[in-house]
């Protein structure tokens, strides 16, 4: 009875650092005997490449069997390849999300303290700072009807976006957040959740106010709940990002703020993700997709330069939610934070003109300290 985790690499840096992450889940089989199944799958424009589709069924079967996914990245597909508009839909990550279900994504960050100096932020503004976003993933303006672009009889074109939640999808993912900041009080950490919205302009928004603070009020009353508007969390999380504990958010927020939050680390490098559906089914299985919160980073691709951190500790991630091995999770922390501490840096976390290692050589300084006890 072993754990089926399907790697999809993707494209440009995602087979590179998804590499090192199958190293990584390699030594956790092997050294740590953990009961782990890896397969691997072409992903976005390599499987068009390789199978003249971006989801031949094969895929999907993979997929719909695996326990977990984990995915590097994938270059957006208005390029100059031609694929069809079908294909393009049944290919794209926004279907795949959807299609699992996984409405919450998870995306911590966390500040190592062997890191400091590679942040844009003062080293007292980041020590410390432990906080988790749950963006809701599958809904709101990426998702809403009607979408479209027209062409009105004056010639003007209208470009049109839907940003749209029911009350059970707000219900859902405020659920999640408050179970999880009950989770982390328990290690010690404030249980205090943040609903960023902007229910000063958008109806929608002012809905996603009221539905968080009733389910707060009937179930998790002894979570301490902030309301804090969009804009002003942009800002306090530059300003003050040991305030927050758990950030929940809708999909486009989420999406914005932790791009801005990740700079609290230093590298967009550094940041892993999960994005989890409900349980459900007989097997009351959750549907689980880990991958690193950065791009194809087409700029870097093919060097052997980026950094695989992210990604590897979104296999990090994988062991603590879908295997529920705390301990190996923290083990796999530990060696991340004590390659760091030992000053090991990729090229986006190196001082500019200071030597650098490759991913494949960053891979091998976290498979060393794995093995040192
Ligand atoms: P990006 O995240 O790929 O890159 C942004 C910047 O960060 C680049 O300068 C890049 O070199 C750097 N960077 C990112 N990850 C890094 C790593 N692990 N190590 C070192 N440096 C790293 O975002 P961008 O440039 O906006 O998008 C590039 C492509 O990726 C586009 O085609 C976009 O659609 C796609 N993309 C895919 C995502 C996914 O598959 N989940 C998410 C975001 C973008
Ligand atoms: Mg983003």
């Amino acid at each position: 009875n072993s754990y089926r985790l399907l790697i999809l690499p993707g494209d440009g840096i995602g087979p590179e650092v998804m590499a090192e992450v199958r190293r990584v889940a390699e030594w956790f089989r092997d050294r740590r005997a953990l009961p782990i199944d890896l397969r691997q799958r072409h992903f976005g424009l390599a499987s068009w490449q390789a199978h003249g589709s971006l989801m031949p069924d094969e895929t999907w079967a993979e997929i719909e069997a695996a326990d977990a996914i984990l995915f590097g990245a994938m270059d957006s597909l208005d390029q100059a390849i031609r694929i069809p508009p079908s294909e393009r839909r049944k290919g794209s990550l926004l279907r795949l999300r959807k299609n699992l279900d996984t409405f919450a994504n998870l995306r911590p960050i966390r500040a190592v303290p062997g890191l400091l100096d590679a942040s844009t932020l003062k080293r007292e503004v980041v020590d410390g700072v432990d906080l988790v976003f749950v963006r809701e993933l599958t809904g709101g303006v990426y998702f809403g009807e009607p979408r479209g672009v027209e062409t009105l009889s004056d010639g003007r074109e209208r470009g049109v976006n839907t940003h749209v939640y029911t009350s059970d999808e707000v219900e859902r993912v405020a659920r999640f957040a408050f179970e999880l900041a009950r989770r982390r009080r328990a290690d010690g950490k404030p249980g205090r959740v943040h609903s960023v919205d902007k229910s000063n302009v958008m109806e929608a928004g002012a809905m996603w106010r009221r539905i968080v603070q009733r389910v707060h009020d009937a179930d998790y009353a002894d979570i301490e709940l902030h309301h804090m508007l969009a804009d002003n969390c942009a800002m306090q999380l530059i300003r003050w990002p040991r305030q927050f504990d758990v950030i929940v958010t809708d999909n486009l927020f989420g999406d914005l703020l932790s791009d801005c939050g990740a700079m609290i680390t230093g590298s967009l490098g550094m940041l892993p993700s999960a994005s989890l559906s409900a349980r459900g089914g007989a097997s009351n299985r959750r549907r689980a997709l880990y991958e690193p919160i950065h791009g194809s980073a087409p700029d870097i691709a093919g060097r052997g330069i980026a950094n695989p951190l992210a990604a590897i500790l979104s296999f990090g991630m994988c062991l603590r939610e879908t295997m529920e091995m705390a301990d190996e999770a923290d083990r796999l922390e530990r060696a991340v934070d004590a390659v760091l501490a030992a000053g090991a840096r990729t090229a986006d976390l190196a001082a500019p003109g200071k030597p650098h290692l490759s991913t494949a050589a960053m891979g091998d300084a976290v498979l060393d300290a794995l093995g040192r006890p």
